[in-house]
């Protein structure tokens, strides 16, 4: 293992009981995803080898959200939260083989920012705390600097009114060697006001055996945790105001940014034009020079440089529309590959789809691709013109250029350059509306 890897350790244990909430408070989402996928993407950026999660309220749910949130973070359990020093204790049975650099994050704090974490992990000192100086220092842990280097961390509980008097407070992040936090984990002990393990007495501790510590700090907005409904809604605004504020920087143009929501993960790229009240959920990708139209909501898609979405229209995960595609609106896009060019106006479902290129699909398609029990696949050659009011009962194929007639319902393959029509030969009765309504008012006098 070479000198500069990195583990991380995520805590994500607690309850957050004032969220007042039967969800754990990590998986309360936040961008699109849960919390704690923020502090893993976040740790991610300094490309550590291990990643731990310490979960113990709603471990199970916790696990599973992890497993999707990043597939190489394990999980460590603490059933019962003894203090943060007893979740990182929980952790370190997954780094006994690791010898490298240790970063504890809090899944509860979604906005440290990478740099910050990679001045940690970089920095030369024993021990290395995150601090900011807090405009209201409240019940944070003080941090007691003397000469220049950090002494110890002292938790509000313990403090007395001299040390509460500090304002240069603990975020809870700390980096330190594998070998050096096993050590003094081992030796913490819970004799304190809240009788918890604290793992802030590990600074305390490598002072004693003559070990250095130092303060990284940074801006106060960034160790933000979330504790409550309220707190995690000011954090969405927070969030939402500067991924805007990123997109203006890197060349989106958006009519109305306050009503435009981005999920963590999104990527727009610059000429990209966004309309007013768009939503991103999570895994979304539009290439430059794409238009997204007012009122639509895009998640787990990709759409191509000079492609139209919407307004109105609604593209799910799966969605992969190609260049120049264009996509109107009220349609709805699953997991469906629309290749270059091809034409979706109107009030249409595809899922489970494969369109090629130039295609055009007719007002009110609908692949008909759930059976009650499976999903089927409909395809569709280049070409193609799908009649308005078509059903595509899957699994159907249409060939290249072929088309089908307005309002069929199609059950078998229709070949290449064939058309395919499945509707009620039409009957013209001359007279009868006439004699219909007639009837009708008649009826309607006599009563
Ligand atoms: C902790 C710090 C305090 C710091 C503050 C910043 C300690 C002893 N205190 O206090 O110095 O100013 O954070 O917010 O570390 N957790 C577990 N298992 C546990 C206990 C906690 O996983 O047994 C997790 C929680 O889910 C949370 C994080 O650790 O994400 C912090 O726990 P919390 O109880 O909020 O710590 P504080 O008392 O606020
Ligand atoms: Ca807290």
């Amino acid at each position: 293992m070479t000198e500069s890897s990195v583990a991380l350790i995520v805590l994500a244990a607690g309850q957050g009981s004032r969220m007042l909430s039967d969800l754990p408070k990590v998986l309360h989402r936040l961008g699109g995803v849960p919390l704690v996928g923020h502090a893993l993407a976040a740790g991610r950026s300094v490309d550590p080898d291990r990643v731990v999660v310490v979960a113990g309220h709603g471990a199970e749910a916790v696990t599973r959200a992890v497993a999707r949130l990043d597939p190489d973070a394990r999980v460590a359990l603490q059933p019962e939260q003894l203090g943060t020093g007893h979740a990182v204790a929980q952790a370190l049975p997954l780094l006994e083989d690791f010898d490298g650099r240790v970063l504890v994050l809090y899944g509860d704090t979604p906005f440290v920012a990478p740099e910050t974490l990679a001045a940690l992990a970089s920095h030369p000192a024993d021990v290395v705390v995150l601090g900011f100086n807090a405009a209201d220092p409240g019940r944070y842990g003080r941090l007691v600097v003397r000469d220049g280097a950090l002494d110890r961390i002292v938790e509000f509980k313990d403090a007395d009114p001299a040390t509460r008097q500090i304002t240069l407070c603990n975020s809870g992040v700390l980096a330190m060697d594998a070998a050096l936090l096993r050590e003094f984990v081992g030796r913490l002990g819970n004799d304190n006001a809240a009788g918890e393990y604290y793992l802030t007495d590990v600074v305390g501790l490598a002072r004693a055996e003559g070990r250095s510590a130092a303060v990284v700090t940074c801006d106060e907005a960034e160790t933000l945790g979330i504790n409550t409904r309220a707190e995690l809604a000011a954090a969405e605004a927070q969030f939402q105001q500067r991924r805007r504020a990123e997109a203006l920087e890197d060349g989106v143009t958006m009519s109305d940014p306050a009503t435009v929501w981005f999920a963590l993960d999104t990527v727009v790229g610059r000429d990209a034009v966004i309309g007013q009240n768009v939503v991103f959920g999570p895994g979304v990708t539009i290439e430059s020079g794409a238009e997204i139209l007012p009122f639509c909501h895009l998640e787990g898609c990709h759409v191509s440089s000079g492609a139209t979405v919407g307004p109105f229209a609604r593209l799910r995960p799966g969605a992969e529309l190609g260049g120049d595609v264009h996509v109107g609106n009220f349609v709805e896009i699953k997991n469906s590959v629309l290749d270059e060019g091809v034409k979706v106006g109107h009030l249409t479902y595809l899922g489970d789809a494969w369109v090629g290129e130039r295609a055009n699909i007719g007002a009110g398609t609908v692949t008909c691709n759930y059976d009650g029990v499976g999903k089927h696949r409909t395809e569709i050659g280049p070409d193609a013109f799908i009649g308005s009011d078509t059903m595509l009962v899957a699994p159907v194929r249409i060939g290249a250029r072929a088309m089908t007639g307005s309002g069929s319902v199609i059950t078998q393959d229709v070949p290449d350059d064939a058309l395919g029509l499945g509707r009620a030969r039409q009957v013209v009765k001359p007279g009868l509306a006439a004699r219909i309504m007639q009837a009708l008012r008649a009826g309607k006098e006599t009563t």
